[in-house]
């Protein structure tokens, strides 16, 4: 397969230690024993970025995304010799959107101030709640008071954005509880906002525990609630998760529901790459130990095929209010809209998918049955080719 124009292409970099492991989270992070390894890291990060750049000839980083774990566990030091030495071997937009993610146990605001001086634009907060039984039983090393602070200072520290993450749907939680939460967070006027609902994931300590959630009449209930208070307050519903103030999405995390590609570096990262020739998928190994001794680092790569090629850019763009253009689509899969009539014609029928001109999306309807709605289309792609692409 040839696609058009390769996708704009972002950097994420892993850093996969937290204070300790919270009893919901699947991500790769591991509880830190002791001091962490910063300058042994760091020179693993940029050794691995040296090594992948050659793929990727002329291409332009637009956004750059310190993911984990807990990334502000690092100095702001750190993070400025990393950004450094990113500058050094690729070319940054000029408008280079960059996000941390800062967990509000682990922070002041001095080092708010460090992560803005290094670079930093945008800041990610992990509040998950604002009432203190929620976040004891959500393990997290912070109360609301810290949670409140970190808000502030995150608002006072002089970042072009910044967002909070908050939980819904936890244990014991009552709908008034959820409300207030997001009624809490909205009076720091954050300019964007994600609201996750808790979704137990197998491996983790909840899964082997599990706790007793609000039933999903409720859980809908906290949502459309939610949804209506940032509406009322100026945020835009622009994806499943998100809301932000006009002006205020998340660039970094538009690029993946828009199927762009991203070169992941640290241990356990993920990257997506296009060439001229297709769509590949590359994990790093999980082992930190093994990603600073430079030992194996490619854990695996896998060229995807054309039908999940479509399948993956549909399980992305579906999730954004705005769903896809004819010519993202085209770009991105090589397909136009008439080649997979097949696949669209029942989703639309039904009212699950809109079409507008050269506008394709999942209507209100289609978007509460999401999950239903891509285990139709993962059926309806296997009639693509399955070869590699
Ligand atoms: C990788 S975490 C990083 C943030 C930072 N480590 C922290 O926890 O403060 C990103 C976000 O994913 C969300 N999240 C993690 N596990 C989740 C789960 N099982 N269900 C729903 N949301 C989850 C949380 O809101 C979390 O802030
Ligand atoms: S939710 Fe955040 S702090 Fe908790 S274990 Fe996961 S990455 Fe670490």
């Amino acid at each position: 397969m040839t696609t058009g124009s390769l996708p704009p292409l972002s950097l994420y970099i892993h850093i996969p230690w937290c204070v300790a492991k919270c009893p919901y989270c699947d991500f790769h992070s591991l509880a830190r024993r002791g001091p962490l390894p910063e300058g042994p890291y760091i020179r693993a990060l940029l050794d691995d970025l040296e090594h992948s750049r050659g793929g990727l000839p002329g291409r332009e980083i637009g956004t750059i995304f310190f993911g984990g774990g807990t990334p502000s566990l690092f100095s702001g030091s750190a993070i400025a010799e990393i950004l450094e030495g990113v500058n050094r071997r690729m070319a940054l937009a000029a408008d280079c959107e960059i996000t941390l993610e800062a967990n509000p146990g682990t922070i002041d605001s001095s080092r708010f101030r460090a992560f803005r001086e290094a670079g930093v634009t945008r800041l990610s907060l992990g509040v998950q709640s604002l009432h203190d039984p929620s976040l004891r039983r959500l393990g997290r090393i912070h109360d609301a008071r810290e949670a409140h602070n970190a808000m502030e200072a995150a608002a006072g520290a002089g970042f072009r954005s910044f967002n909070i993450d908050l939980m819904y749907g936890l244990p014991d939680q009552t709908a008034a509880q959820a409300q207030a939460d997001v009624r809490a967070v909205l009076a720091v006027d954050p300019p964007h906002l994600s609201l996750y609902e808790l979704t137990i994931e197998a491996h983790t300590a909840f899964a082997h525990d599990p706790p007793i959630l609000p039933s999903e009449d409720e859980r809908m209930a906290i949502e459309e609630a939610a949804t209506q208070t940032a509406g009322s307050a100026g945020y835009d519903r622009y994806e499943v998760s998100a809301y932000a103030r006009p002006g205020y999405r998340c660039a970094h995390n538009l690029n993946y529901w828009r199927f762009g590609d991203y070169l992941g570096i640290g241990a356990g990262a993920h990257s997506k790459l296009t060439d001229g020739q297709g769509v590949t998928r590359v994990v790093r190994n999980t082992d930190p130990v093994g990603y600073m001794a430079g030992r194996d680092r490619i854990a695996s790569r896998r060229r995807l095929a054309r039908r999940d090629i479509v399948f993956e850019f549909l399980l992305n763009a579906l999730r954004l209010s705005e769903g896809f253009t004819q010519d993202v689509l085209r770009d991105r899969t090589g397909y136009d809209f008439m080649d997979l009539e097949s696949l669209w014609a029942p989703a639309v029928a039904r009212g699950l998918l809109g079409r507008e001109h050269d506008r394709m999306y999942a209507t209100p309807l289609g978007r509460r049955f999401l999950d239903a709605l891509l285990a139709e289309f993962l059926t309806a792609t296997e009639i693509l080719p399955a070869e590699a692409s």
